[in-house]
This record gives structure tokens, sequence and C-alpha cells, in this order.
């Protein structure tokens, strides 16, 4: 079952049971190292707390890109130029977007969105607050080469991609998803598409734990929400009260890693399957990659894209990329 964009509609068993949620899980749960992907931290619950992870006094992400979208708007506007169709990977965001739509005052905007329905509630929104901008949501699942409107077919493109979401993949899913952006922005018909892209930057290991390891302990329920998700809709019985949140700095790959602790063995079903973990053994949930200026043209590079404008907010803790897709290869 899939619409015009390839995006796989849910595909449930006799049980209602999302089946992909389901292989992802049992699968995850019989590596060496549990890890489930982390696209199903975000049912209706976890991406409520989500957007309660944004407000928090030591989640600084949020806060400095959107003060350099406040401060920068001037420069996005002469480097950018109007006139063009913003098209979002993942759908507007309630703050950031319209900060970047009043800036540099384009013609159409695209949001991609897997979720439809969240995907047409803030496109609607914007629609209302934007009414000479065209807007021409699109469901569909931005890991891939996606087919945009007719209409915004003559008109030249930027990509957006806020919130550091690209540091939550690894390198090669990173490079997989900045290629076929390439694609999807026209670099192949002959364009030469832009994309403003958000890169959280490294920096003390304390201040990244604190920022994933909230006070409050709202990143934890998110964590756990997870498991909790397990049990409600694959029939588990894992014991929530027993998996403690984990956020910790690796070093080795410049990441935060979130994982999910067993602070006493213990012993679950899941979908009719029997697992164990021993005291401290952990299932790994989710990543965030933080980057260098180095690192992201790197990564950037790898991905067809050459860094042509860089900001960052006032303490340097997240920068924002202006690129433009790479005609050719750099020389040599
Ligand atoms: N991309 C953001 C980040 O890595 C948002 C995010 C994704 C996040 N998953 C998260 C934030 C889990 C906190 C916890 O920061």
């Amino acid at each position: 079952m899939k619409n015009e964009n390839g995006l796989k509609l849910v595909d449930k068993d006799e049980d209602g049971v999302d089946r992909a949620f389901r292989e992802d899980v049992l699968a995850g749960l019989r590596q060496r190292q549990k890890a489930i992907p982390a696209r199903w931290l975000y049912d209706d619950a976890g991406s409520q707390l989500f957007e309660d992870i944004t407000d928090l006094e030591e989640y600084y992400p949020t806060r400095a890109e959107t003060e350099i979208l406040e401060a920068r708007g001037e420069e996005f506007a002469e480097l950018i130029g109007a006139d063009r169709a913003v098209v979002e990977f993942g759908s507007g965001s309630s703050v950031k977007t319209p900060l970047l739509l009043r800036a540099i005052d384009p013609a159409a905007y695209v949001p991609l969105d897997i979720s439809g329905d969240f995907l047409r509630a803030s496109a609607s929104a914007l629609a209302k607050k934007f009414p000479d901008i065209e807007v021409h949501p699109v469901e569909a699942d931005f890991m891939r080469e996606v087919r945009l409107p007719d209409e915004v077919s003559s008109l030249k493109k930027l990509g957006f991609f806020p919130g550091s979401t690209i540091g939550n993949m690894v390198p090669r899913t990173a490079v997989d998803l900045l290629r076929s952006m390439r694609v999807t922005l026209g670099a192949e018909n002959g364009e030469t598409p832009l994309l403003l892209i958000g890169m959280d930057l490294v920096k003390d290991r304390q201040v990244l734990e604190a920022a994933y390891d909230d006070a409050r302990g709202v990143t934890a329920e998110f964590n756990r929400n997870l498991a909790r998700r397990i049990n409600r809709e694959l029939g588990g019985d894992i014991p929530v009260d027993d998996l403690r949140h984990q956020a910790r700095w690796n070093d080795e790959f410049a990441r935060i890693e979130m994982h999910l602790e067993a602070i006493r063995d213990i012993a679950f079903t899941v979908a009719g399957c029997g697992f164990s973990m021993q005291q401290g053994e952990t299932i790994h949930t989710e990543n965030s990659h933080k980057f260098t200026r180095r690192s992201a043209n790197t990564l950037l590079s790898a991905g067809g894209w050459t860094p042509r404008a860089r900001w960052t907010d006032s303490e340097d803790r997240f920068s924002l990329i202006l690129a433009e897709a790479t005609e050719k290869r750099d020389a040599p």
C-alpha cells in the first residue's frame, strides 16, 4: 500500500498491530547491543513530550537556532533572494518556519511530512498567516526522493532542515538523505538549489548530557514512553520502572546516545517472544551527533552540498549553514 510518493501507508495485521513496528522491535531486541530505531519514539504521547523538551531550560538547541533565525533575516534575504519555493523536510515547527518565511519572502512553501494529520494542520495555520505564499503540503517520507507539486516546478528551491535532525542519523544515513534532497530539490534538472540546515555543535560534555537528561525528567519520560508504547501496542510486559533513562556522550563518534538501562536483571515478553536484560544492560534508542565547523563541512560535501555561509548563536552553541548543491565535483 503506497501513495504516489512511494509512502508506505501503515501496514497492520489482523490484530491491528503495526507490522513494521513489531519487526523493528523484535529484531532490535535480539541484537547483542539492543537497539530500536528512533522513529518509534514519536507516537502521540512521544510527540507531545518532545514539544515539552524544546521548552526546557537545559535544552538549548531550539532557543539557539531561533536566535539565529531572528537575528540574521537580512542576510538570508540577501543570499537566498525572494520568490523561491521553500521545501521543509519535516513539517513546520510552529516558531522557526514563520521566521524564515518572513525574512526571505518566498513564492511558495512546501512542507514534507510522513504524518498527514500533523502536516495538514501546520500547513493551514501557515497559509492563514502568510496569505501571499502558496502552500502545497506533500505527505511523503522525505528520506526518499520526493516528487514536488507541479505548481512549484518552475521556481528555484530552498530546502529547510532545522533542528539538527540530520544529527539523529548515522553518517551513512545522513549522506543518503543529503543526496536524495539534492534530487528532490531539482539538482539533476539543471537547477542549483540551496539548503539551509541546522547543525548542533560539539561542546562541554556536561552541557550536552544535561540537555538530554533534564532535571524534571521530561526527556526520561520521552525515552521510557517507547517501552510503554511497546507494551501497549505489541502486548509487551516490559517492567518500565526497572528501566532508567541514560544520556551518554560517545566521544569516539561525537554524539549523545540515549539508552534505557536495566537497573536489575529483568525478563519480559513482547509479541509472544521472550527477552532478558542483565543489570546494566541497555537498549539504545537515539543518537544526536554534534558537529564542528569541519565535520559539518565534510558531511555536507559527502552529500553533494557546498557550504556557502554559516551562522552561530551568540554563545556558539548551534550552527545554521547555507549550502548550495555541488554542480560538479570540486577539484581536483
Ligand atoms: N534533533 C534534535 C536533537 O537531537 C531533537 C531530538 C531528537 C531530541 N530526538 C531527541 C531531543 C531526543 C531530545 C531527546 O536534539
